[in-house]
């Protein structure tokens, strides 16, 4: 069987303790069955112009090969390009995206560089799987040093339509770079077909019905391939004695209380800020739910170099304030806001203690969380999802109960409706959800994309456009 070569940003941790983000939980689970590299950035910053030795290390079947950046890499193409113009373009919120030929640069060069580090290592069997917008442009770099392995791309993210990403200068030689890959993942059709019709329109690229796509002579193969969670695994992490012993706490703190959960990274893009003020319509408008209903916020710090993020913390620590300033009692108060990280066990026991998933992103690739959630759920008395419809996650999860995160009184009504629902219609919805997240799970997600990029031609690699 050929090595697997993963390739992203972030690398680990591996152990199954604390971590934020979809990127990570999902490779880990990929490659600790499969067994691989996992290549990308160390996490750690050296002073400017060091950017210091490979550093290697076993964790199973898994070999970690990590590089550091400087700090002008981590400000130019980590904190800057990827964080400040990528990442918000790729959401659709052009207005926080910045537009700087100098941070373009740098993530040129952090990608060249990458690639260069890896090539050297590569043999001849790999097949080598990059991973997110931070490497958008590594394939190329690859191809351009002369690898000739099966190359597939996988994006975390939205695709935004054509009228979004053409406002990114440069988008052409971005874009074009991803025709490298043999193949290349999204979330959800609505992104496969985003990025076709980007190069329909920009480069008279044409496509066939089953996703592939050619341009200037290259053929690629696009599609959707939903990412999904170890369901198995994350169930036992909700039965197990900490997940328990959490959920027995959160109990214990408020006897007979409904619990609505949020769990998410502080980030703009999770629509914590409307789903606050859903919170706070909720008990404005349904006041007997008041000294009775609250919402746990588990919300860890991300990124927090970039201002948007910083803005966006600060705004949601004063709605708390408002919120339950106005509302609390001795014996309530209406909105926890946890920042820290949390064991994966203690997650599932609060998904499990909690009667209403809060899953309200205004806009996202998949989100885990959605899913985590149903899996964690107890058959016989299971939770209500309320998830929005601007996360990839809907498109499969539609026994949820899905809202515009922009309207503020259709959210507050969902969540409403989801604590006094019925156990029956509570149980028809969950199997629904728990069938759909059994079905599209991480197995699902490696195994059909790994074997599309083993089916890739390989044939047009020559014709790839400069
Ligand atoms: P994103 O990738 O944008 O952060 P996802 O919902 O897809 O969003 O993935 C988030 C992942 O991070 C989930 O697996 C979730 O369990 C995990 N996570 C979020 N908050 C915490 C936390 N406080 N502690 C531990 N894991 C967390
Ligand atoms: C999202 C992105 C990942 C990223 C994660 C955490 O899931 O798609 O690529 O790793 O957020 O963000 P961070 O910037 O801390 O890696």
């Amino acid at each position: 069987m050929s090595r697997l070569v993963v390739v992203s940003n972030r690398v680990g941790p591996v152990r199954e303790s604390a971590k934020a983000g979809g990127l990570a939980v999902a490779i880990v689970d990929a490659l600790r069955a499969q067994g691989g590299v996992w290549y990308g950035w160390s996490g750690d910053v050296t002073p400017e112009g060091t950017h210091g030795m490979l550093k290697t290390e076993q964790a199973g079947r898994i070999s970690l090969m990590t590089l550091d950046i400087d700090q002008a890499d981590y400000e130019g193409y980590y904190a800057g390009f990827s964080n400040r113009t990528l990442w918000p373009i790729f959401h659709y919120r052009l207005d926080l995206a910045q537009f700087d030929r100098e941070l373009e640069k740098s993530y040129w060069t952090v990608n060249e560089r990458f690639a260069t580090r890896l090539y050297p290592m590569l043999q001849d069997d790999d097949v080598v799987w990059v991973h997110d917008y931070h490497f958008l442009a590594l394939g190329a770099k690859l191809r351009a040093m002369g690898a000739r392995q099966p190359i597939g791309f996988f994006l975390h993210i939205p695709f935004p339509v054509p009228e979004i990403i053409a406002a990114l200068p440069g988008h052409a030689a971005l874009v074009r770079a991803m025709l490298a890959y043999d193949v290349i993942g999204f979330q959800t059709k609505r992104d496969a077909r985003a990025f076709i019709r980007y190069f329909e329109e920009e480069f008279g690229g044409t496509a066939t019905a089953d996703g592939h796509l050619t341009v200037q002579g290259r053929t690629v193969r696009v599609g959707a391939f939903p990412i999904g969670i170890d369901a198995e695994t994350f169930r036992k992490f909700a039965m197990s004695p900490e997940a328990h012993r959490q959920g027995r706490r959160l109990k214990s703190s408020s006897e007979h209380r409904c619990h609505v959960i949020g769990v998410d990274r502080i980030d703009y893009t999770k629509g914590l800020v409307e789903r606050f003020r859903a919170f706070s319509r909720l008990l404005e408008h349904y006041p007997e739910n008041r000294g009775h209903v609250s919402l746990l916020q588990v919300a860890p710090a991300s990124r927090e170099d970039v201002d948007a993020y910083v803005d966006i913390r600060e705004e949601l620590e004063r709605i708390t304030g408002n919120v339950n300033g106005r509302f609390s009692d001795l014996h309530w108060t209406p909105i926890r806001l946890i920042t820290r990280p949390l064991q994966r066990r203690s997650l599932a026991g609060l998904y499990r203690a909690c009667q209403v998933g809060l899953v309200t992103p205004l806009r996202d690739g998949m989100n885990l969380v959605a899913k985590e959630y149903v899996a964690a759920q107890a058959e016989d008395d299971p939770g209500v999802l309320v998830l929005s419809r601007f996360a990839g996650a809907a498109e499969a999860l539609d026994a949820a109960l899905i809202v515009n995160p922009y309207d503020i009184d259709e959210t507050a009504e969902a969540i409403q409706r989801a604590v006094i629902m019925p156990l029956d219609e509570r149980q028809d919805r969950w199997r629904q959800l728990f069938d759909k997240v059994q079905t599209e799970d991480i197995r699902a997600w490696y195994s059909t994309f790994l074997s599309a990029l083993g089916a890739a031609g390989h044939d047009t690699r020559d014709a790839i456009p400069e």
